[in-house]
């Protein structure tokens, strides 16, 4: 079975060829972030309209890499939210009109459900149960996950999402958007160790996070810096990651001891940071359990996870393949 699917929540055009059996045919992806960069993060507007720009391209490419045609594909996937509306309408549009055109049935699916199983994507891949964690720009999220659709939540963020909390002390820091690979690029010539930053919610007892306090303490610290002092910058910038990379590792941890699982699977766009990745790799190691990450470049938004969702959900039954009408009842 052949998924064709389609990611445009936010500033990422992701279109992908999946197989439920052979997993990733072919993915083809446009980001915007060179475009909002000027304005220092994602205008709704702009995004809409790129995503308009360079959708059909995309799935073009796609179905070419793929070495297949419309002719291929047996179910059509977009992302029916949550994100920007505007951009998300223009992915779950076109995935509708083909659908509709080739009478074939489109599956809508929920952003985080793809991020959710993407690392199901790499080899080796993680059986169920796992752990999973979640840390994306809008989300932090531990999920105990026992198979395809049965998501149980164990904890979330209480404010901002850990990429939330990169993004906005890196703004504060004077780095361009996206704000996480920026931090963490200045953090590799900085000095963790010289600033103390809070670690929110490190030694409580539940599964859930606050990065607000954070921003807070960053900004507090660059009052008292100079602003011409490039170390000092490079300093906060190691001691911020080293700050939430520390609160992700721990409660990760704490997810795995409370669930009896020795799997833990790490999604979404924070999961691209390399010292989240060694931490949690190391610490994991100790517990004699195992982690798991997607492919780097489908941690953050993609087609691919898209696609591979539809397909898992289509395998097991869980998505109505005569499915014809427009559905988008997920909320953005
Ligand atoms: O999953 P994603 O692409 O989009 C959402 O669904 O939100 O995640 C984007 C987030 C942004 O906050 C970005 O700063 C963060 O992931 N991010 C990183 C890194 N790469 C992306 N944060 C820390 N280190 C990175 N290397
Ligand atoms: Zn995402």
């Amino acid at each position: 079975m052949i998924v064709l699917g389609f990611e445009s929540s936010c500033d990422e055009t992701g279109v992908a060829v999946v197989s439920a059996e052979r997993g990733l045919l072919a993915h083809a992806l446009y980001s915007q972030v060179d475009m909002h960069q000027a304005y220092g993060g994602v205008v709704p507007e702009l995004a809409s309209r790129d995503h308009v720009r360079r959708v059909l391209p995309l799935t073009r490419q796609a179905l070419d890499d793929a070495g297949l045609t419309l002719d291929d594909v047996d179910a059509i996937a977009y992302t029916a939210g949550p994100g920007l509306a505007g951009a998300l309408l223009v992915g779950a549009s076109v995935a509708q009109a083909i659908a509709w055109a080739r009478d074939l049935p489109s599956i809508a699916i929920h952003h985080l459900e793809g991020h959710l199983l993407s690392p199901l994507l790499a080899t080796p891949r993680p059986e169920f149960p796992f752990v999973a964690l979640l840390v994306s720009g809008g989300h932090t999220q531990l999920m105990r996950v026992d198979g395809v659709a049965r998501y149980e939540l164990l904890g979330e963020t209480l404010d901002d999402a850990a990429g939330e909390a990169f993004d906005k002390t890196a703004k504060l820091l004077g780095l361009g958007y996206p704000g996480g690979p920026a931090l963490s690029r200045l953090a590799e010539s900085g000095d963790a160790g010289r600033f103390d930053l809070p670690r929110p919610k490190l030694h409580s007892p539940d599964l859930d996070f606050s990065f607000s306090g954070l921003k807070t303490a960053v900004l507090t610290r660059m009052k008292s810096l100079d602003p011409d002092d490039a170390q000092a910058r490079a300093d906060l910038a190691a001691a911020t990651q080293d700050a939430i990379v520390s609160v992700l590792v721990a409660k990760a941890a704490k997810a795995l001891e409370a669930t009896g699982l020795k799997r833990l699977v790490v999604a979404g766009g924070v999961g691209a940071n390399r010292l989240l990745r060694e931490r949690l790799a190391a610490h994991l190691a100790r517990l004699r359990a195992q982690a798991f990450f997607p492919p780097l470049e489908l941690c953050t938004d993609n087609g691919a996870m898209i696609a591979f969702a539809a397909a898992l959900r289509l395998q097991a039954g869980l998505a109505d393949p005569t499915e014809r009408h427009m559905s988008f009842t997920v909320q953005p």
